[in-house]
């Protein structure tokens, strides 16, 4: 493995085994096999869960880290994943550009800190699949109002521990303030919206 692999991984995983953590609890509540990674910078924890994982980012750093296959195989090898059987694919693109992939290819999309994924990559996740997406950026919030979705679940964190919940769905995703959400005030402030429950993320379903 490349010296520069090595430390931006270690950067990317200062909380230790904290991403592993939050897909493991995700991978138990969903069954999904292909996932897309948007704006996943040089997060490889989805491959120490899932068997086939496709990160997109425009950081040259990305590329520079999924360009290192022996140190990526690595990295797999010491999280417990047989690189044999987990597929690791990267392309250096923006995500909001058209992408050589198919519609309805994956099983999942995680959108975690990376601007409005949802907006962008919808028509690769397949309607039955999910989109596991955190508020930071405002694509939960656009989620919720995109009638391709319904929420299924919320994931907390507790003590550096996920877990998956689809109780009492219907008291989240309540503004604070009463003003509407709309996906034009969603891009105008960039930001995710203040509601009176935080979890960490939420999973939504595409229904259409
Ligand atoms: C704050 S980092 C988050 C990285 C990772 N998702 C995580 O949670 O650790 C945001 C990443 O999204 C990427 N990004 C943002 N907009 C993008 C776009 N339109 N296309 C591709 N990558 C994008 C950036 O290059 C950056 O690497």
């Amino acid at each position: 493995m490349l010296d520069r692999t090595r430390q931006l991984w270690e950067k990317q995983d200062q909380h230790v085994g904290d991403r592993l953590r939050l897909f493991a609890a995700v991978a138990d509540a969903v069954d999904a096999v292909t996932v897309l990674y948007p704006g996943s910078y040089v997060d490889l924890a989805p491959s120490f869960v899932w068997p086939s994982v496709t990160y997109v980012d425009v950081d040259r750093r990305a590329r520079q880290f999924f360009g290192d296959e022996d140190g990526v195989r690595e990295l797999l090898t010491e999280h417990g994943a047989d690189p044999a059987h987990h597929a690791v694919r990267f392309i250096g693109a923006d995500y909001s550009d058209p992408l050589d992939l198919r519609d309805g290819e994956f099983d999942l999309v995680i959108s975690l800190y990376a601007g409005f994924v949802s907006q962008h990559c919808t028509p690769y996740l397949r309607v039955g699949g999910t989109l596991l997406a955190n508020p930071s950026h405002g694509d939960a919030a656009l989620a919720s109002i995109d009638p391709r979705y319904r929420l299924t679940a919320v994931v907390t964190s507790q003590a550096g521990a996920y877990s998956v919940s689809s109780h009492n769905l219907d008291s989240y995703l309540i503004p604070q303030r009463n003003v509407p959400v709309t996906a034009e005030s969603l891009h105008a402030s960039g930001r995710g919206v203040a509601y009176t429950r935080s979890p960490f993320a939420y999973l939504f379903e595409r229904v259409l």
